[in-house]
């Protein structure tokens, strides 16, 4: 198991859905033409609130600047954990359960605010004030093996392992070590309780994650279109409210030639039955929307509190962060079990 952290740097922003129509014109073009910018890092995600995108500098520039695109004010660096394929793999949980105790809790610990974006392919935390560097990335490594083996075998009986040993990698350089970021090299294994803050809700919306091959996106470019910008409840706020908590939530992204979908059932029906890729079993998702007033970009630990649980029950999930709100999609039958565990989590807080 490997951090990588990407060279792209990301801007995070929102659209009103009435403001969308003055960025479709370069929203096309990073979704469809995309051999006609330099962006290699775009996904675009419709929730009620608005559409949030999150692109890379490149990408950027095709939109126009407006004073309807709020932007979070920093750029943000990904960081991507890739898993080598040696032993572990054929067992590996997905999503953010697999990174919750190696690389989610260490840096809610440090008080770094992350992003979450899981894609079909992997999962990208976004986070900002990471300042890193090679030697990091390397001493990183070998401490990401050890928290992979807790991940793995769930956590050790007696004193939790405290990673406060000398490295064994390359020391730290030293133009870095005034760097804030490099405090993550302090891995300590603290067990700290970290109760759910946030209102919590789940939609009626079953939800599938899926792929798709760039080949094959001209033959459903129209489908996508209408998809994306003009299946909106905005048109029809009557048919939108009353829908039994059924939600407007659809999400693409193209990220270094890879195409993630999330979509549920109903939107998935609209597309021709061979075309979209789904993991084996097929299985759906259900989410639990996380946030009553919105988040903001601040705030440590959300993320969190939300996998830790998870990846304690062994339960996979995915999660996208959006401009306003947090998104975990679990397996369907698996629903029940997380609200009441997250909402016991919630309780203890009082
Ligand atoms: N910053 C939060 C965390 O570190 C997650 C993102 C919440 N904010 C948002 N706008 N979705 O856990």
């Amino acid at each position: 198991m490997e951090l990588h952290i990407l060279e792209h740097r990301l801007q995070v922003a929102s659209v009103a859905k009435e403001s969308i129509p003055l960025f479709t014109y370069g929203l096309i073009k990073l979704a469809f033409l995309s051999s006609k910018t330099r962006c290699k890092f775009f996904s675009l995600t419709e929730t009620p609130e608005d559409y949030t995108i999150i692109v890379d500098e490149e990408g950027f520039l095709e939109l126009p600047s407006s004073e309807h695109l709020s932007v979070a004010d920093a750029t943000w660096l990904a960081l991507n954990v890739v898993s080598g394929g040696g032993s572990f793999s054929s067992s590996q949980p997905i999503g953010v359960t697999k990174i919750a105790k190696s690389v989610i809790a260490p840096l809610a610990d440090q008080n770094i605010s992350v992003f979450m974006l899981s894609t079909y392919q992997t999962d990208f935390i976004l986070a900002h004030d990471l300042r890193v560097n090679l030697e990091y990335q390397e001493s990183y490594r070998w401490r990401l093996e050890k928290r992979q083996e807790q991940d793995l075998t769930g956590p050790a009986a007696g004193p939790q392992l405290t990673d406060l040993t000398p490295l064994p990698g390359p020391p730290p350089s030293p133009q870095c070590s005034s760097s804030p970021g490099l405090s993550i090299l302090c891995l300590c294994a603290l067990t700290v309780q970290r109760p759910v803050i946030h209102p919590l809700s789940s939609p009626s919306n079953r939800f599938c994650v899926t792929s798709l091959d760039p080949d094959t996106l001209p033959a459903v470019a129209t489908l996508l279109m209408d998809v994306m910008f003009y299946s909106n409840g905005v048109k029809d706020p009557m048919a939108a409210s009353d829908d039994c908590g059924h939600i407007r939530f659809f999400s693409f992204s193209l990220i270094e030639g890879y195409i993630s979908l999330v979509m549920d059932v109903q939107t998935q029906q609209r597309f021709p039955s061979n075309l979209l890729f789904t993991s084996a079993s097929g299985e759906l998702w259900k989410m639990v929307r996380i946030g009553g007033q919105p988040l903001g970009f601040d705030e440590c630990g959300i993320v969190a509190q939300i996998s830790e649980p998870l990846a304690a029950a062994d339960i996979p999930a995915y999660y996208i962060s959006t401009f306003k709100f947090d998104h975990a999609l679990v397996p369907e039958e698996n629903i029940n079990g997380v609200i009441s565990a997250l909402k016991v989590s919630q309780a203890e807080k009082h």
